[in-house]
This record gives structure tokens, C-alpha cells and sequence, in this order.
């Protein structure tokens, strides 16, 4: 058995055990109470499932295993390749096992997705059948898919597997899936808008490394974004629609690859990752539209119209945070070292300062700060990646890691099948009418 599975274990099978005595010793105490706007406004605020891997806090922003974006961008950051940001493979030891890992420990990981980064050629030739026009996240939802003929999980469940077996299979299939994402991306963006002239993989970089070049951005300062970018994209505790659809969907034992690809298709709407594109689309055509950075004024004007337009400001808001996405933040300093003369850039900080007071001013969106998509797209622009319909492809290969490692912890500790109940209105009408609920079924 690999070290790294090894460790997971380990930590998994006393938490399981922990987990089975919190149920039966306090199964029964109460957590809170909801509403009925709740019910009807996205379960917000309810708490419906346990994700062990990281916490949201309204005011700070993500923990992963405890721990913020800024201390992890100091903690993280080991190899020396990396220069100052951390690595991927890093923060993956991070949410699997609740550790910092050394760099013997990162070592192993990569050396790990390197040794399973092959993917069949079917997948490639479903690809390559494509229109051109299929947009990239369809794609590579589509790729996951393919390769779920690759599924250790599903085979051995229907070869007859004991219950208590599970996360070794899943642990198979998410670190397969994992180390195989940046080759499948890369091929959909070369496919896409390099006419198919694909870049083969190079085994001595590490993870988000071999990414950049396949993509075929391989300086070094673009290499470090992705290391960045791969990091702080992982994971948003439980209940985002990616991170949620997969955790649903693989509760009922379908595979890694079955619940990523639904997970995948969450995040490609456009008021989850897909605002990436949005916010990337919407500033280049303001860039346009005033020949460059524009005035405060100028800005004010665009920002009200994409509003009297009955339209969001993209990279604004968020459901569960109410300041600035610390994820924002991590990036605005990396624009900040690399390219603060960029002038996409400088409409980012533009925007920064007029955006929040106007949209406090509708006086109906509960947070006016930007979140990880407002800064995201332009960060790839300035090195080329212009192409922003692939912008969510990137997210995803990210969020691959934090959904991935949580559906192995729920095989781990042995989750049940996910089934909440549902009411009609009728029946709330008589609930709040008559003030009884009545019992649902
Ligand atoms: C992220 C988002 C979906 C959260 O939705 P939410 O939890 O329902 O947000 P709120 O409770 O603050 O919404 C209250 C109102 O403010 C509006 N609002 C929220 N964010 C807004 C934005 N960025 N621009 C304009 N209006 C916004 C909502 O549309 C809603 O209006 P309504 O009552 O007329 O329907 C939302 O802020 C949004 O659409 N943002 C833009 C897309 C984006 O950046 N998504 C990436 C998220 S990481």
C-alpha cells in the first residue's frame, strides 16, 4: 500500500469510529431551526451535511483543515521550484489527511500522479469527434465520463465488495482522476483553439507545472500562477453546487468519475464557476467600450447599466461570505509582484473601489465584495490565455481536488445515501397557516 494511503487510513478509521459514538451518544441533539424562506431561497444557512475538509466562515473566508489562504500560502510553499506560491499536491496532503506534509510527502504524491497520468486513447477520440463548437466544460465533463470505463470502484463493487472496503477503490479512483485532469484539459484547450497540436506531458514537473506546458505557457511566472491558481480553487466546504453534487451524487456508491462529472456540470453555470468567463468577457468589453481603463465615472455608468439591464455584476457576491473573498486577495497580491502595469489589471483595482458602494446601494444583496471569479480571467489574460469560455475548465481542475478528497472521506466513514424531504407549497401553506407542521414522509 502506498505511505500516503497508508496515512489516510489511519486517520480515516478513528474518525469513522469517533463518528459512530458522536450519532449514538448525541444523535439526537438539536442544531438549529429553519425557515421557510430557507426552504425556498437554497437551504442557505441550514446545516445539512458534514464536509471534512474545510469550513466557510462568513467574515474570514476558507479554512482548509483550520487553516486560512494566507498562513497556507506561507506553510505550503516548500518546494523550491514553487518560488512563493504552494503546491497543489501540497494542499491535496492537506485536505486528505488534516496535515502539512514535507516535502518527502509532496514527493510522493507527484511522483504518484505522474505514474498514473495516462489516459486511454478513447477519450482522446471522443474528443476529437466533437463539433468544434462544444464548449469547453461540456467537453470536459464529457472526457470524465469517457474515462469511467477506467472506474477500479465499479468494477470491484460488481465483482461483490464488503461495504467496509470502499475507500480503497475510491482512493484508486481519485488519485487516477486526478493525475490524468491536466492532460485531459490541456488536450480539450489545444484541440479547441490550437488547431490539435498537442504538447506531450513532461514527467519531471510537478502537477500544476506539467499543466502550463501542456497548455503550452511555460515560463516560469506562468507555471507559479497555475501552482496558485490549482491551490486556492480546491475546495469551498460542502454545500457549493459542485462541491454538494458530487457529495449527492456519489452517495448513492456511483463512482469517482459519475460524481465528478456531475459536480463538473454544476460548476459550469454561470452563478458558480463559470462567472470566471463572465467577469473576463464583461471587462474586456468595458476595456473596449472606453478605449482602455476607463474613469471612476465611466465605470460607475457601466456597472449601472449591467444592473438596469437586469444583470449581475459578475464576481460580485457570494452566498455564504460577506467580505472580500481572501481568494481575491491572494490573487491581487501575485498581480500585484508580477504585473501591476497590466491595464485589465488596473480595472480590476478600479473596479474594487466602485462596485461594492453600488451594489450596497440596491440595498438588496447581502454581500458587495468581490469574490475568487472577479480576479481569476484576467490574471490568465495577461499571459495569453485569452480564451475565457476555458476559464472554468481551469476551476475545475482545481476543484477536482477538494470534491475528490471529500467523496473518499465519505466512502471512508461509511455516508449513507442523501435524501432530504420535500413539501409543496400547499403543504406549507397549511403548516404555517395552521401553525402544526404536518409530518412529511
Ligand atoms: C454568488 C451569488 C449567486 C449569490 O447569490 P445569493 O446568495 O442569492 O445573493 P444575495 O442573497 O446577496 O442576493 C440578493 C439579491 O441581490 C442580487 N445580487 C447578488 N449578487 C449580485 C451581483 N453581483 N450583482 C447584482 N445583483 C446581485 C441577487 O440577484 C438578488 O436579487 P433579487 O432579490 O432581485 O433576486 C450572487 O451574488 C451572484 O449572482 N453573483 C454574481 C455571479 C458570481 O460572481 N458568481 C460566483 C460566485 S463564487
Amino acid at each position: 500500500m502506498d505511505p500516503i494511503k497508508r496515512k489516510f487510513i489511519s486517520k480515516a478509521e478513528p474518525q469513522a469510529a469517533e463518528i459512530k459514538k458522536i450519532i449514538k451518544e448525541n444523535g439526537s441533539f438539536v442544531l438549529g431551526q429553519y425557515t421557510v424562506e430557507q426552504v425556498y431561497q437554497g437551504m442557505k444557512g441550514m446545516i445539512g451535511m458534514v464536509t471534512e475538509t474545510s469550513k466557510l466562515d462568513a467574515e474570514e473566508g476558507i479554512r482548509f483543515r483550520g487553516y486560512s489562504i494566507p498562513e497556507l500560502l506561507q506553510l505550503l510553499a516548500q518546494n523550491k521550484e514553487s518560488g512563493l506560491e504552494p503546491l497543489p499536491e501540497a494542499m491535496f496532503y492537506l485536505l486528505l489527511t488534516g496535515e502539512i506534509p514535507t516535502a518527502d510527502e509532496i514527493d510522493i504524491i507527484n511522483t504518484e500522479w505522474t505514474m498514473r497520468s495516462t489516459v486511454p486513447k478513447h477519450v482522446f477520440d471522443m474528443l476529437d469527434m466533437l463539433p468544434a463548437k462544444t464548449h469547453p466544460m461540456t467537453q470536459f465533463s464529457m472526457a470524465i465520463m469517457a474515462l469511467q470505463t477506467e472506474s477500479v470502484f465499479a468494477r470491484r463493487y460488481r465483482d461483490g465488495m464488503n461495504k467496509k472496503d470502499y475507500w480503497d477503490p475510491m482512493y484508486e479512483d481519485v488519485m487516477n482522476l486526478i493525475a490524468r485532469l491536466p492532460r485531459i484539459a490541456a488536450y480539450i484547450y489545444r484541440n479547441t483553439y490550437k488547431d490539435g497540436v498537442h504538447i506531450e506531458p513532461d514527467p519531471k514537473l510537478d502537477w500544476a507545472g506539467n499543466f502550463a506546458h501542456m497548455l503550452g505557457f511555460d515560463t516560469n511566472e506562468f507555471k507559479t500562477l497555475m501552482r496558485l491558481y490549482l491551490t486556492i480553487h480546491v475546495d469551498h466546504e460542502g454545500g457549493n453546487v459542485s462541491a454538494h453534487t458530487t457529495h449527492l451524487v456519489g452517495s448513492a456508491l456511483s463512482d469517482a468519475y459519475l460524481a465528478l462529472a456531475a459536480g463538473m456540470n454544476g460548476l459550469a453555470g454561470p452563478l458558480h464557476g463559470l462567472a470566471a468567463q463572465e467577469v473576463a468577457r464583461w471587462i474586456i468589453e468595458l476595456r473596449e467600450r472606453y478605449n482602455g481603463v476607463p474613469t471612476k465615472e465611466q465605470l460607475t455608468d457601466y456597472i449601472k447599466q449591467t444592473l438596469a439591464d437586469g444583470k449581475v455584476v459578475p464576481g460580485y457576491g457570494h452566498a455564504v461570505l460577506r467580505k472580500t473573498d481572501p481568494r481575491y486577495l491572494a490573487q491581487q497580491i501575485f498581480a500585484k509582484r508580477y504585473m501591476a502595469d497590466d491595464e485589465l489589471f488596473k480595472i480590476v483595482q478600479l473596479l474594487y473601489d466602485v462596485t461594492p458602494e453600488i451594489l450596497k446601494a440596491t440595498g438588496k444583496i447581502k454581500n458587495p465584495w468581490p469574490n475568487v471569479d472577479a480576479h481569476s480571467g484576467i490574471l490568465l489574460t495577461h499571459y495569453g490565455l485569452v480564451e475565457y469560455d476555458f476559464y472554468t475548465v481551469l476551476f475545475g481542475v482545481s476543484r477536482a481536488i477538494g470534491v475528490l478528497t471529500s467523496l473518499l472521506w465519505d466512502r471512508a466513514l461509511g455516508s449513507p445515501i442523501e435524501r432530504p424531504s420535500s413539501v409543496t407549497t400547499e403543504w406549507i401553506k397549511n403548516a404555517v397557516i395552521s401553525d402544526t407542521p404536518v409530518s412529511v414522509e
